[in-house]
């Protein structure tokens, strides 16, 4: 009997290290076409110059926008006693519609974002407009920093954290050029009307834009798609990305999902029992990832569908953003009427709605969670990367990998913080702290790059 038994835990115990190393393995990285054509038609010779961009929101856009905010039908009211639990709450729309209709200063808004100095320029087929903000002060050692957003956001979302990147701070001996991109399809960039535009291609585009700044090494700040893009620029581009800081660090190899799952019966084992509430039990995380991941499962399978009613109602455009935004700033405000969006400037959200809406870019911005999860993208997700990263967490992040998970994916994660406070729009909704972790994260990649030498 002794001897049976020995013979299964052994047999388990093979099984297991053999699953485990299987895991563990690397995929080689496959090829990639660096210059891949997605603009309209045959690819043809472009101008490569960067021109000067302004932001207008134009009298036409601006009355055919009100004339359909104010000639919409009347919104179902929520039912008795109920708050943002079935989306969005129509009372609360109804008042940010107004606000939209009434108070939102186009004019006023569009000349604050031009602020910042704004460029496009075309690359593989695609106009790519982004911000480019030098320090404010010279003879400060300068490091490039790439900025990428997510959606439904654009370069917007780093409006109030860019000055603060530019500025030199005492204790630092160093200080930022900023430039924040729109991602295809997204802001005033350009879509693609070419299927397979992936992260992992936008993260190519993306490289190809520094290149033609002159940058041929550089790092990179970002959070939700932006940071997705960024983890596979880090993994294909080790030698050109010299750090990289995430506000939505995320190790998606199968090796680190096992852990998380493990992690279910034994919490401790994978997470410190001070955050372990964020991702365990895992039927609670599971069930709240469900309860809000609808948006995610139409864009990723009928974008276009969803995509009529959103490009024709700005009212149903806006219903269906806020409530992301919302629930995405503060997912445990689903009993408010606000549904976590007390948590940002209503003036941020309206931008925001309004650069959707002025560029029409609801449904090219979705059809990214179509793209998203190619073959390739699962393969170069599986490859680790040297590239050394810093991590922040916000609480109401959306998804939470402690760093034993990171390191599966990030070798050389320098530095990781985990605040109580703030969510997933970090930008917008803390950007002081934001800064201030992109400073301390990049201190810790300068350092790790000076032992190195
Ligand atoms: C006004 O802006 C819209 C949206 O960007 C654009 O499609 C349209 O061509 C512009 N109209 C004029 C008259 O400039």
């Amino acid at each position: 009997m002794l001897k049976v038994l020995t013979i299964i835990v052994a047999l388990i115990a093979i099984a297991s290290y053999g699953f485990i190393s299987y895991l563990q393995q690397t995929p080689e990285l496959p090829k990639i076409d660096y210059d891949r054509w997605w603009g309209n038609g045959p690819k043809v010779a472009e101008d490569t110059a960067v021109r000067p961009f302004k932001i207008e929101f134009n009298d036409t856009m601006i009355a055919d926008l009100k004339s359909r905010l104010k000639n919409r039908r009347p919104l179902t009211k929520p039912l008795e006693g109920i708050k943002s639990e079935y989306g969005i709450n129509t009372i609360y729309l109804e008042k940010v519609l107004n606000y939209w209709v009434e108070k939102y200063d186009f004019k006023e808004r569009a000349n604050n974002l031009n602020q910042l100095p704004r460029y496009k320029t075309r690359i593989q087929g695609l106009d790519i407009h982004f911000i480019r903000m030098k320090p404010k002060v010279q003879g400060v050692k300068t490091l490039p920093l790439l900025m990428l957003h997510g959606w439904p956001s654009s370069s917007k979302e780093f409006q109030k954290v860019i000055p603060l990147l530019t500025t030199p701070r005492t204790g630092h001996d160093f200080v930022f050029e900023v430039i924040a991109a729109d991602l295809p399809g997204y802001g005033f960039s350009e879509g693609t009307n070419k299927p397979g535009l992936s992260a992992l291609h936008i993260g190519v585009i993306m490289r190809n834009l520094m290149r033609r700044l002159g940058y041929n090494q550089f790092y990179i700040q970002a959070g939700d798609w932006g940071s997705n893009v960024a983890t596979h620029m880090v993994t294909v581009f080790p030698d050109e990305i010299l750090g990289f800081h995430t506000n939505m660090p995320m190790s998606a190899r199968p090796y680190s999902y096992l852990k998380l799952f493990l992690g279910s019966f034994v919490p401790t084992f994978v997470v410190d029992p001070k955050h372990a509430h964020r991702i365990y039990p895992l039927s609670n995380y599971i069930s709240y990832i469900l309860r809000e991941s609808g948006y995610f499962h139409i864009q990723a399978t009928k974008p276009d569908t969803i995509g009529v009613g959103l490009t024709d109602s700005p009212a149903g455009m806006a219903a269906y953003v806020m409530e992301k935004i919302g629930v995405c700033t503060n997912r445990d405000q689903t009993n408010t009427d606000h549904g976590g969006l007390a948590g940002l400037e209503l003036e941020d959200v309206l931008d925001t709605l309004t650069i959707i809406w002025n560029n029409n870019c609801i449904v090219t911005s979705s059809r990214l969670y179509a793209e998203g999860f190619s073959k390739e993208t699962k393969i170069i997700d599986n490859i680790p990367t040297k590239v050394p990263t810093a991590a922040v967490n916000f609480r109401y992040e959306v998804v939470y990998h402690p760093d034993w998970m990171l390191r599966d994916k990030f070798h050389n994660l320098v530095h990781s913080t985990i605040h109580d406070f703030g969510g997933h729009f970090a930008g917008l909704q803390t950007p002081k702290e934001l800064a201030d972790d992109i400073f301390l994260g990049m201190t810790a990649i300068l350092e790790f790059h000076k032992k190195e030498t």
